[in-house]
């Protein structure tokens, strides 16, 4: 399996150094240009290796968002869902381990080994663009969860999240370039009304393929929509759950206060494509932050974009 994947990666490695690419980030390495969507170079190879290999058990259940849109929350509550009887309240990993590598990601692990799954565990987290993901994903009858986030919420968790992985000898970038970069559709698994409305389309199409959540609605009344999750992902909480109390124990292990204060998320540092420090998942975790650094104009344009974008769609932020 190693050498098939080597030589595979020097043919991917061909196909990606021929893509366009945007260092206006100034990331560790630029964007490229991928299937219409701009990713860093290593989830290009992973996502490559994917569309080959990957055969989608009717099982599997893909936990997948825009970037900076409830990504590490939702990974923490399928999670818990689906484990829920394998763990009691303190052996737990997600006590233990960030929510990142507590599944394997379609955008990251192929490139390490072709079979990615985790032995006993259904999930499969990515960023991928529907429209990108293997046809075996999209013919099989495994389920899809999507959770997206108000833009301008999402450019500001973003252009945090950047700003602290970023390599230190790098230039920063401000706030107004960043904003321009995702205006034009230049960011991570962006543009993001693509990324969006491809898992949107998808659906309302086939609603029980696809359940699409968002992280207002989450916040407004978490206790429903957890359980929405729980039966759409095939793991319901039974009335004898419910009267235990399980729903509000997995809420409050996954919540932002509590996951943010846990020793391994404060402190830990996670080997994901690079090290990444736990912590950069973990900023406000608030609703409508926005306010606090898009100016008036900046926020008028971003809803232009958005109204433009997802005209007749169905979709309002
Ligand atoms: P802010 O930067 O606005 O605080 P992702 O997980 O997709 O990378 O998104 C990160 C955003 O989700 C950050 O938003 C982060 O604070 C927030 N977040 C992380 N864990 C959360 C949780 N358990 N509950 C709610 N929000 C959470």
């Amino acid at each position: 399996e190693d050498q098939v994947v080597s030589l595979e990666m020097e043919r991917i490695g061909d196909t990606i150094s021929s893509l366009p690419t945007e260092d206006g980030w100034r990331t560790l390495k630029p964007l490229c240009l991928y299937q219409g969507f701009w990713c860093f170079p290593y989830y290009a190879e992973s996502i490559i290796l994917g569309q080959k290999y990957y055969k989608a058990e009717p099982s599997d259940i893909f936990v997948c968002s825009a970037p900076k849109s409830g990504t590490t929350w939702l990974k923490a509550l399928t999670f818990s869902i689906v484990t829920r009887t394998r763990f009691n309240s303190s052996s737990n990993p997600l006590l233990f381990q960030s929510p990142h590598t507590c599944m394997p990601s379609f955008h990251r692990s192929f490139s390490k080994k072709l079979d990615i799954r985790e032995p006993g565990l259904p999930l499969i987290a990515s960023h991928t663009p529907y429209a990108s993901l293997p046809k075996s994903v999209k013919d099989s009858d495994c389920k899809i969860v999507y959770i997206c986030r108000d833009p301008r919420d999402a450019f500001v968790s973003l252009f945090h999240y950047i700003a602290k992985v970023r390599p230190k000898e790098n230039e920063p970038i401000s706030l107004e370039e960043a904003f321009e970069l995702y205006c034009e559709g230049k960011s991570l698994f962006g543009p993001f009304w693509d990324n969006i409305l491809g898992y949107w389309r998808a659906s309302v199409e086939r609603p029980r393929k696809v359940l699409f959540l968002k992280y207002e609605d989450m916040m407004k009344d978490t206790t429903l929509n957890v359980k929405k999750l729980a039966e759409f992902v095939g793991y319901p909480f039974s009335l004898e759950e419910e009267q235990q109390g399980m729903v509000q124990k997995i809420i409050e292990m996954c919540s932002f206060e509590f996951m943010s204060n846990l020793e391994v998320n404060k402190n830990g540092i996670s080997r994901l494509a690079t090290n990444v420090e736990n912590n950069v998942f973990f900023r406000k975790g608030k609703v409508g932050d926005w306010k606090n650094h898009l100016t008036p104009e900046m926020a008028n344009r971003l809803d232009n974009i958005i109204e433009q974008k997802l005209i007749g769609s169905g979709l309002t932020f």
